[in-house]
């Protein structure tokens, strides 16, 4: 501590060894707290009432018969809640979805929309007398069906560009040689996080707090001072521990509903999400209906590329999955077309789910590519390789780093990819076809403004105040890491807290950018602060504090295509008298910057990995057509992969420190689903000789298509 640096870390530092989450022993041993069984003397239980027809209006709701009900404390809707702002733009530089503003309208947008809120003293009264509430509604035809050639289909709007256009696509698939052009679709898809959604709202002294589980706690400060009109600084929202949030813990109607219930009560009111509930609340990913047009030269390299994606969206917000801009960011060609289209329908809205664009878009794109490599005779690694753009096809800037190759070549060594015999439905085992496949993904990488407060204790012990959010990821234990190394001390001398909008604003856990964020934020001041300590200050009681504020440093930044890589394979066994799929193994191989914390990054590339498998094989939310609502929207009738379900599964990385970050972070957060998908479907092709372009691969349609029995093959 006697030298003052830039806060670069060291060789010999915490960050890239393996520790186990600092609040590890906490979470095991039940110490750890999450929103919804945190206690609060004099609490009031909330309980959603949810619409059960998917359009039209509420006539009349009986509240008479409820409030007599035992415990029973209030019952909120539209005829009664207090008016909220929704006509403002966000810390995220986007409106408020409507569906979060609740009782401020009669109209009904979905199945599932929030028509009510119960308040009694106990969950059970509340839960008792929210079933019991009858709501009579004027009912109008729906329609929740997501087709091509939808009327309501538009151009996205938003923070990306829906589309994007270089070079004569008619011109470019006349020239080549080689065409695919094929439909690729995804089904709704549910974030299913074990922690349900849980937020607690009083009134402290003049200020609103709410402890909830979320992704941010400044984002969801700012969202309530917005809508609620509340200064800023009135509004403190904590998040200590979240189980899982995979883009889905934004603002929701349970806070807000919270919200409205201890302000008219003057008492603290709890509302809790039910796992059904979920289905329709809490966001999930529209299905895609995605179109590709490839056009080659007989060697594979691309003279025209199109991808096109059509998702739905609420009629009350504009959700746009972006699966269409992977190839921005991937493949080049002279004729080189985009495009985000977007159908309101009358379902929930959708929201940001791990890998938003990327998960569906890499399956559509990476199938695609393995279509044209079989039809080019090109192997699918030496065609990806073959396409490699020297800088980014849309933008023209330059990659700050691109070690795709690197990971290619990696993981085809590990994996044996030289050995695989390219011919499909040769490989058997007894009654299992044998295939393997690969895929690339990207993600981008990028950071968001961020403050950090950082104290020398009088003890010689450092605490770092910062309004992260550890949603599962082990952020708070990288985050100690980086401390330890920019102050050059031991990570057992480093106290990290989080999930506290009064540590002032952060970025939120969202676009694999947390971590980098905050480290980038933590490091600048640990920077500041070994400067005021070598100048031999006396450390006082209550510590010496430092802030700081990255905003400036990331303005400074250079414009560049700024993203992390991967390489995924897979090796499948199909059943060919059941049609059963199974992932026997599975590698990723990624460049994904500096890796703080091998331990828990490989958690996240892995867990990632597992919900490749989940979507290529698994998941599906499936809409009745007659009601509009989910069959059976619960973890039983939607099937998530379990440890059953997942082989040998293995992650692994490059060195790949980003250029530009004082850490040599990316983020690792999202990339680890991005081509998983279609590693998996490309395998299932290879072992069967049959394509499956929508998801997910169920038994019923691998025999539906045609498994070959017997004969032809050669035994594994
Ligand atoms: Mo994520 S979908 O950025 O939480």
């Amino acid at each position: 501590m006697t030298t003052a640096t830039t806060g670069r870390t060291t060789a010999q530092g915490a960050v890239g060894t393996a520790h186990t989450r600092v609040e590890g022993r906490d979470k095991v041993t039940g110490t750890a707290r999450y929103a919804g069984e945190i206690p609060f003397a004099d609490l009031a239980h909330g309980w959603l009432v949810l619409s059960t027809t998917a359009r039209g209006r509420v006539r009349a709701i009986e509240t008479e018969p409820v409030l007599a009900m035992p415990g029973v404390l209030a019952v909120l809707h539209h005829g009664n809640a207090p008016r909220v702002d929704t006509d403002y733009i966000g810390l995220l530089g986007i409106p408020p979805d409507p569906t979060a503003a609740v009782f401020q309208q009669d109209r009904v947008h979905h199945v599932g929309w929030p028509v009510a809120l119960v308040v009694a003293e106990t969950p059970e009264q509340a839960r008792e007398a929210a079933e019991a509430l009858v709501v009579a509604y004027d009912e109008e035809p729906h329609d929740t069906e997501l087709t091509t050639g939808h009327p309501g289909a538009h151009p996205a709007g938003g923070v990306m560009p829906g589309e994007t256009a270089k070079g004569d696509l008619a011109a470019g698939l006349t020239a080549s040689a080689v065409v695919v052009d094929e439909e690729y679709t995804t089904p709704e898809e549910h974030h299913s996080m074990m922690e349900p959604h849980a937020a607690t709202a009083r009134w402290d002294g003049g200020r609103l707090e709410v402890v909830d589980s979320n992704q941010g706690t400044t984002w969801i400060q700012t969202e309530l001072a917005s809508m609620f009109s509340l200064d800023a600084s009135a509004v403190r929202v904590r998040s200590e521990h979240i189980g899982g949030g995979f883009g889905s813990k934004g603002l929701r109607a349970h806070q807000v509903a919270a919200v409205m219930a201890a302000t008219q009560l003057q008492r603290p009111v709890r509302v809790v999400m039910t796992r059904r509930q979920m289905f329709s609340l809490a966001g999930y990913r529209s299905p895609t209906v995605q179109r590709v047009r490839l056009g080659a030269d007989a060697d594979g390299r691309l003279r025209a590329l199109e991808h096109r994606s059509l998702n739905q969206t609420s009629t009350v917000y504009e959700f746009v999955e972006p699966s269409a801009g992977v190839a921005r960011v991937m493949y080049d060609a002279e004729a080189h077309h985009t495009a985000n289209e977007v159908t309101p329908l009358d379902v929930p809205s959708p929201t940001f789910m791990r890998a938003p664009g990327e998960a569906p878009g890499s399956f559509a794109i990476e199938s695609a590519l393995d279509e044209l490599a079989e039809r080019c005779g090109v192997d699918p690694i030496e065609l990806r390789l073959r396409n490699e753009p020297e800088v980014g096809p849309v933008s023209g800037l330059p990659f700050s780093s691109r070690n795709l190759e690197a990971c290619f070549r990696e993981g085809a060594r590990r994996f044996g990819w030289a050995e695989r015999d390219p011919r499909p439905g040769v490989r058997r085992d007894g009654r299992w076809l044998l295939g393997t496949g690969t895929a690339a993904a990207s993600f981008h990488s990028g950071a968001g403004p961020s403050t950090a407060l950082l104290t020398a204790e009088a003890d010689g012990n450092f605490t770092v105040r910062i309004a992260a959010a550890d949603i599962g990821t082990g952020a708070r234990t990288a985050l100690t890491l980086v401390a330890a190394d920019a102050l050059e001390v031991a990570p057992e001398r480093v106290r990290v807290r989080i999930g506290d909008s009064d540590f002032g604003p952060a970025m939120i856990a969202g676009g694999s950018m947390g971590t980098r964020s905050w480290a980038w934020a933590i490091t600048a001041a640990a920077a500041e602060l070994r400067e005021r300590l070598a100048l031999g200050a006396d450390i006082p009681a209550d510590g010496i504090t430092v802030r700081s504020d990255t905003t400036e440093a990331l303005g400074r930044l250079a414009q560049k295509e700024r993203h992390s890589f991967g390489a995924q394979f897979a090796e499948v066994a199909v059943d060919t008298a059941t049609g059963e799929v199974r992932v026997r193994r599975m590698l990723g191989i990624f460049a994904a910057g500096r890796i703080v914390n091998p331990l828990t990054a490989r958690n996240q590339l892995v867990g990632g990995m597992v919900w490749g498998i989940s979507m290529a094989l698994h998941e599906e939310a499936v809409r009745d057509r007659a009601s509009g609502a989910l069959y059976a929207p619960d973890l039983a009738g939607y099937h998530v992969a379990t440890n059953a379900d997942v082989g040998d599964i293995e992650a692994d990385w490059v060195d790949d420190p980003d250029p530009d970050d004082p850490v040599g972070i990316k983020g690792v957060g999202e990339i680890g689903i991005v081509g998983a998908a279609a590693a998996v479907a490309n395998a299932v092709r290879h072992a069967t000789g049959v394509r499956h372009r929508n998801l997910p691969i169920r038994p019923d349609r691998v025999l539906a298509a045609g498994v070959p029995t017997a004969g032809g093959g050669t035994d594994a």
